[in-house]
């Protein structure tokens, strides 16, 4: 991490969860309502499962997936208040959720190598600016310091019905074994996160109980005016 002293007043909110819990979209409200810089980190690891089914490497050989890691210039950002990432110069951005990443990205986000590498890009954001970041291991392992971290979780058939809704094609309940039972960086619920179930919330009320816990974790007032 940075060594500037202006990084000591930046700060993440991490927001971890399973698959189709609705963290992205309470992570997006926090970031609106609190001014933050929105990253979310699937993405990450979806343009890079997109990049090595371009090249019709098998997400299975690992060997492979982290030779192409060597020749690939991924370059992550922010346009306006939300993450960005390009790889070779180019974003994958529509594809990401695709039948094929969906069915892939576990495989491919299970190597340490990855990890690594997005880990990495990832706390590089603080060295910027104060962010809200979405994903499994933010408040575990990428930044295991920050005082705000959020575990949000939903019933299964929620989270099925959601993914559905949105007419997407993706085992919710594999990809989260995969994630969950992985050794490198699994999901879990990191130390000091405090669990939103959010299987009853709309997304206003999830927001105020997002909020409310962020408050209860010391964040400063001024960021809730
Ligand atoms: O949040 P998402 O469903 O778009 O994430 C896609 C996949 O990326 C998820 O199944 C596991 C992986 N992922 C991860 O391993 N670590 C993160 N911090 C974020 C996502």
């Amino acid at each position: 991490m940075s060594s500037d002293p202006a990084a000591i007043r930046r700060f993440a909110i991490a927001i971890d969860g399973p698959a189709a819990s609705g963290k992205s979209t309470v992570a997006k409200e926090i970031a609106k309502r609190l001014g933050l810089v929105m990253v979310n980190s699937g993405e990450m690891y979806r343009a890079v499962t997109w990049k090595a089914l371009q090249e019709n490497i098998d997400s299975s050989d690992s060997a492979a997936v982290v030779a192409m890691l060597g020749r690939i210039d991924i370059q992550c950002g922010e346009i306006g208040m939300s993450s960005t990432c390009t790889i070779d110069g180019e974003n994958p951005s529509d594809e990401l959720r695709s039948e094929a990443v969906n069915s892939n990205v576990s495989a491919i986000s299970a190597i340490p190598e990855v990890r690594a590498l997005l880990t990495t890009l990832q706390r590089n954001y603080l060295d910027r600016t104060s962010i809200i970041m979405e994903g499994r291991d933010i408040g575990s392992v990428v930044f295991p310091d920050t005082p705000f971290k959020i575990y949000v979780d939903a019933d299964q058939a929620v989270r099925n019905a959601r993914r559905s809704d949105a007419g997407e094609a993706d085992s919710v309940h594999e990809r989260d074994t995969a994630d969950s039972t992985r050794k490198n960086a699994p999901l879990v619920i990191a130390d000091g996160a405090v669990v939103l179930d959010n299987s009853h919330h709309t997304v206003e009320s999830a927001v105020e109980a997002a909020i409310a816990i962020l408050k209860q974790q010391g964040l400063p007032d001024i960021y809730l005016s």
